[in-house]
């Protein structure tokens, strides 16, 4: 019998020279039942859940990940007890004040995703100067989805293009997928390669919801407060097992 020496696909290639996902996004859940298991304020939970975006924010650095985007309160969370909101609220303006000078000089750029003026008047104002203070950086992109939603985020690209359509900027027959991905919030930005959800659920809950398209998922039972770069490594090795073919063949 010949010996037919096997050639490998690109697919193998890549395996050889695994890739650092560009664009990693997190679904940063289980802060309640984090809390909840050492009866603790659900506050507690979500004050160890910065520190795990802190951790996040040093590993993506360290190992040359481009874009973080991060899910930090969905259109949804407003259904909370004030408190809670409050609290998270209050966390948000903190992590900033404390963090900015450090994320600027690392060369972090924060971007909020979401309709971040409906947020608390500290917390626009916090936001707004991070964004200023770190616009020109170039090594990690931060995106920090408040007040976001996937739907609405839709909502709003299809409003935006039909304005354009109406005042005969735009006509009907070249709205293309790249003209609604440019009315997105992460216009500009690659999809994530790949999303973590922590806390063991199987949902999307709304976020990214066109990005996602052909993202690889990956979730664990680990909750958020307890997520740290052992953890972001095992995720990022389960993704450089994968195949991905965006639909097409194996090459
Ligand atoms: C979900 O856990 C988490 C949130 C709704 C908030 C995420 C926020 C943080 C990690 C901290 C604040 C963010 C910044 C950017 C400073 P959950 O409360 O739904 O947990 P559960 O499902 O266990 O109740």
């Amino acid at each position: 019998m010949i010996q037919v020496p096997f050639v490998k696909g690109k697919s193998e290639r890549k395996k050889e020279k695994p890739e650092i996902p560009a664009h990693i996004a997190i679904i940063m859940d289980g802060n309640g039942r984090w809390a909840q298991r050492r009866k603790l304020p659900r506050a507690a939970g979500h004050r160890q859940g910065v520190e795990s975006l802190r951790a996040m924010v040093e590993a993506c650095l360290d190992l040359g990940v481009k874009i973080l985007t991060v899910y930090a309160f969905s259109t949804e969370n407003w259904k909370r007890p004030k408190e809670e909101v409050d609290i998270l609220m209050k966390l948000l303006v903190e992590y900033l004040e404390k963090e900015i000078a450090e994320l600027d000089r690392q060369g972090v750029r924060i971007t909020p995703i979401g309709d971040i003026n409906k947020l608390p008047a500290p917390a626009v104002r916090q936001l707004k100067k991070a964004v200023n203070q770190t616009k020109d950086n170039e090594r990690l992109i931060l995106n920090i989805a408040l007040n976001y939603g996937g739907r609405a985020e839709l909502v709003m690209a299809v409003k935006a293009i039909a304005e354009l359509v109406k005042s005969g900027e735009l006509a009907i027959d070249v709205i293309t997928e790249e003209v609604v991905a440019a009315h997105l919030a992460t216009a500009g930005l690659p999809d994530p390669d790949l999303l973590i959800r922590p806390s063991g659920e199987y949902r999307v809950s709304n976020f990214l919801l066109w990005q996602i398209a052909y993202t690889e998922f990956w979730i664990t039972d680990t909750l958020w407060p307890d997520f740290r770069k052992e953890h972001l490594l095992e995720a990022i090795r389960a993704y450089q097992s994968r195949d991905r073919r965006f639909g097409g063949l194996r090459l």
